[in-house]
């Protein structure tokens, strides 16, 4: 199977969803006057997956990157990426993203008119659709779209700037999917972004998340093979 943009979605299938808790490190903090370095890096340090965080400067403060750079990201990157769209009307450009290159497309509940249709345009083009909520948001409003979600991304900390700290409402609110998931038997993953680090990595794996996105915490090590190494360890240890 390839994706829009004609790479192959092997590595999703072997790596992402044949093993335990897996850490994708966010390249929001990484020295992008080496990107292609930073992406290599990442990679031989084992990483299953990137998580690239595109923020419009509207829905967050904070302006980030877009297009271009996801396709440069795509240039260099043999594993998945992960687009973790924190954009006004996200609907406007994911078959752009896709085609830039994202496995999987991530969009805020917060920001969609019609959450529904538009995790089924992204199944459309071919990526996995996982569907993020903010700290305050509760779980009641993604709840009717499960059957359509790939993932649930639940942020634990406020969207918008990396080495925040992390927010003990996550813990809840994965444990609640995770009891959801069961009593529907459905197939959604469990995400969780924010404030990753050696004391919340445990709590957020035996709450039930499965693909945990550490930014600061591999990005501002010396050696990024041992944090993400320590990190999943951590998880598998505690799921
Ligand atoms: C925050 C972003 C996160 C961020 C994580 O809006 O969605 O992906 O990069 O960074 P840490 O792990 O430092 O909180
Ligand atoms: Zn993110």
């Amino acid at each position: 199977m390839t994706s829009p943009a004609g790479h192959s979605l092997d590595p999703l299938a072997t790596r992402l969803e044949t093993r335990g808790p897996v850490v994708l490190p966010a390249l929001l903090l990484c020295d992008f006057g080496h990107l292609a370095r930073e992406v290599e890096r990442l990679e031989e340090a084992g990483a299953a997956a990137l998580h690239l965080d595109v923020m419009d400067g509207r829905f967050v403060p904070q302006l980030t990157y877009g297009m271009v750079v996801v396709e440069a990201v795509r240039r260099a990157a043999k594993v998945p990426l992960e687009v973790h769209l924190m954009v006004e009307r996200p609907e406007r450009s994911i078959a752009d993203y896709a085609r830039a290159g994202a496995d999987i497309v991530t969009v805020h509940v917060e920001g969609l008119t019609d959450p529904g249709a538009t995790l089924e345009t992204i199944a459309g083009l071919g990526a996995k659709a996982h569907l993020a909520l903010s700290p305050d948001t509760p779980v009641e409003r993604v709840e009717p779209y499960l059957d359509r979600c790939d993932g649930v991304l639940v942020m634990s900390v406020e969207p918008g700037y990396g080495g925040q700290r992390f927010n003990p409402v996550a813990l809840e609110k994965l444990s609640s999917l995770a009891a959801v998931r069961r009593q529907r038997n459905a197939g959604f993953r469990l995400c969780v972004d924010g404030g990753i680090s050696t004391e919340t990595v445990g709590p957020v794996a035996a709450a039930g998340a499965e693909l945990i996105v550490a930014g600061s915490a591999v990005i501002r090590a010396q050696n990024y093979a041992h944090a993400i190494t320590e990190l999943e360890q951590l998880a598998r240890e505690a799921a």
